[in-house]
């Protein structure tokens, strides 16, 4: 135990020190060093240094305790989470690249993204507000996901590193980009705390009426990245209803209860046992698990909103968070077209995202919880992801 220790701490000071700032103010630059273990796939700083639509992309690198996290202002993304196992073993948990340009290149598998202006599908990608109809991009065959064709995903941000532990990113989508109403500046803030918990700060404004849904859509294994399927970890979402979706996943407007159902996570389950239920509609549609789970803990960030364990590490994730929705997305569109750090394929299922949000489309339900964000309101919202080990 004492030796593992040891260990950590010394990986964690080789990588430390290999990524020390040397050039760009805030931003990490050198090249880190081969460890043996899940955490030498870490990436070179050096491959996040970029010029993207004219603005300079970085890696930064928060840390506490025995916890890191790297993230890239390209698309506010995090690129990597490395927490210890149950052997002490630092373990990246979250899917990502090894440079900036593979997130800027192709087709967009928002892997760590903030997803805006409005996280999931919004159908056909039509809304209206204050009786106006407002047309966006659509880029999820007849409907909008994920903000549009670039979204807040496939921008550069603007990033000041404010202590050891945190970063800010701002960005401001202008009136009409992908569609939507309103000059919108939005800021994100990454906070790794004490007793290895990132913490997301989402903060917005706008200078008209608008409708906002900001999430973060970061790949979870926590066996560690590349290591295979996440069908046997064990999940728990503290949710008694989901909102069903039709064959295009946009909800149908009902809220159902999930007992009874492949859906009822309300004691922890493997995710692979009911996955491909294929008496169950849902599932089909969903070609697994891609739904939002209607919160029991309505807003309450004291209660927890989820628990995941890794069947190998023993890393357990606990999700606390202010928003009354959880899309948990078991990775059923991966199909291993996609290099991630380390050299392995982003194959079929092998992560999982738990994107805190509203609930999809509710700029088009009026039962649902309102998106609309309007002039002289101030959006903000919190979400923490917080690990810890089961031996
Ligand atoms: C959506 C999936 C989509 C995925 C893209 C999830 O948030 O719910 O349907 O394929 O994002 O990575």
């Amino acid at each position: 135990m004492q030796k593992a220790l040891g260990n950590f701490v010394l990986i964690l000071s080789i990588v430390f020190a290999a990524c020390n700032n040397t050039e760009t103010k805030n931003a990490a630059t050198s090249d880190s060093t081969t460890v043996d273990s899940s955490a030498s796939q870490l990436p070179s700083a050096k491959n996040f240094e970029n010029l993207i639509d004219g603005k300079q992309t970085a890696l930064y690198i928060l840390k506490n305790g025995n916890m890191q996290v790297l993230v890239t202002n390209y698309g506010a993304r995090v690129v990597s989470i490395i927490v210890p196992d149950k052997n002490d073993k630092p373990t990246d948990v979250a899917l990502g690249y090894a440079s900036v340009q593979p997130y800027a290149e192709g087709g967009d598998t928002y892997f760590g993204a903030i997803v805006g202006r409005y996280g999931n599908r919004i159908a056909k990608g039509k809304f209206k507000l204050n009786g106006k109809e407002y047309m966006l991009a659509t880029n999820n065959g007849v409907n909008s996901l994920h903000g549009g064709n670039k979204g807040f995903s496939r921008v550069v941000w603007d990033a000041q590193q404010t202590s050891d532990s945190s970063v800010t990113l701002t960005y401001v989508s202008k009136s009409g980009e992908e569609g939507y109403p309103g000059n919108l500046t939005s800021k994100v803030t990454y906070i790794v705390g004490k007793n290895n918990q990132l913490k997301i700060n989402y903060e917005a404004t706008t200078d008209s009426a608008t409708v906002l849904n900001l999430t973060n859509h970061t790949y979870f294994n926590l066996n560690g990245q590349g290591s295979g399927t996440i069908n046997d970890h064990l999940v728990m979402i503290n949710a008694s209803t989901y909102t069903p979706v039709d064959s295009t996943l946009i909800p149908t407007g009902k809220i159902e209860p999930v007992k009874g159902t492949p859906f009822d996570f309300t004691i922890a389950t493997a995710i692979g046992s009911r996955v491909n239920d294929s008496s169950n509609t849902q599932i089909k549609y969903g070609r697994g698990y891609d739904h939002n789970f209607v919160l029991n803990t309505k807003g309450n960030i004291n209660e927890k909103a989820a628990e995941v364990v890794g069947d190998e590490s023993g890393i357990v994730m606990d999700v606390y968070t202010t928003q009354p929705g959880l899309q948990f997305y078991g990775g059923n569109f991966m199909d291993g077209s996609h290099t991630l750090k380390g050299g392995k394929k982003d194959d079929h299922r092998n992560a999982f995202c738990m994107e805190t949000q509203h609930y999809p489309d509710s700029p088009n339900q009026p039962n649902f919880p309102s998106t609309e964000l309007k002039p002289g309101e101030k959006y903000s919202s919190t979400t923490i992801y917080s690990f810890s080990v089961k031996q």
